[in-house]
């Protein structure tokens, strides 16, 4: 009965629960809005260059992206120089991205996992929590002995799939920024290999991103979205 003394929208405010209801509600549409905005951009204006703030947040984006264990096996190659990415376009199908976005990153799987990369996780987890790194050892011989278990090959391919999760977060940031980006496989990765040195620095090339702004002249922008009805992605067990 005592609530009966307030409106609904009074009591509500009083604990600000409807502006943060309303304040998530609007985000969480803002981001859908802005996934529907995203589209794989084809042609992009090269005039136009993303800000030093901007390209901070992209970079903060990929830094949090979950990986396996946290061990954070990839390196991004931000590449400027416009003569590797003249070279880089012929690699890739001679797509336009490659040399008219503001930005050209490229996602690189570390090609082993070694002791010290486990070991090198584990002291910054120590000392980020403030504990020794002793407390951590029986965690980092489970980690060591799993991924012991696999082939190079698996290993390679274990690391390639946690750049996936640092490009979708870099994406998804992009849109939040209204930045225009276009993912690309369509590239040889042993020509990226040797163009950028990466084998001698234990990387290989996993997919790239170009980030910028769409020209007005890409058609692709007024293509409708191409996607399932959501009970064909999902099946409930
Ligand atoms: C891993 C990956 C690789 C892709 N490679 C290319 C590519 O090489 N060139 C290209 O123009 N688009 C590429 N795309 C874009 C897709 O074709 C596009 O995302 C898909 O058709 C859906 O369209 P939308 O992103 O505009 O909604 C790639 C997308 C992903 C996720």
């Amino acid at each position: 009965m005592v609530a009966n003394k307030y409106d609904k929208e009074e009591l509500t405010t009083r604990v600000h629960i409807p502006f943060i209801a309303k304040q998530n509600k609007n985000e969480i549409m803002g981001f859908i809005e802005n996934q529907k905005w995203r589209y794989a951009t084809k042609k992009f204006d090269a005039s136009k260059k993303i800000s030093s703030t901007d390209l901070e947040k992209i970079k903060e984006s990929i830094n949090l992206a979950a990986t396996s264990y946290g061990l954070q096996l990839f390196k991004v190659i931000i590449v400027e120089n416009p003569e590797t990415r003249e070279t880089l376009k012929q690699h890739s199908w001679g797509q336009s991205q490659i040399t008219e976005a503001s930005h050209l990153m490229v996602f690189c799987n570390f090609n082993s996992v070694k002791s010290e990369h486990i070991d090198s996780y584990l002291k910054l987890k120590a000392k980020l929590i403030g504990k020794e790194e002793s407390a951590f050892k029986g965690y980092g011989d489970f980690i060591k002995s799993k991924t012991a278990e696999m082939t190079p090959d698996q290993t390679s391919e274990w690391n390639a799939k946690q750049t996936y999760i640092a490009l979708g977060n870099a994406m998804a940031m992009c849109a939040e920024l209204k930045i225009d980006t276009c993912p690309l496989e369509g590239f040889s990765p042993v020509e990226y290999n040797s163009t950028l040195g990466l084998h001698k620095i234990g990387l290989e090339a996993t997919v790239v991103l170009t980030l910028g702004y769409r020209s007005v002249e890409d058609k692709t922008q007024h293509a409708p979205k191409i996607r399932k009805n959501l009970k064909d992605i999902f099946e409930v067990l």
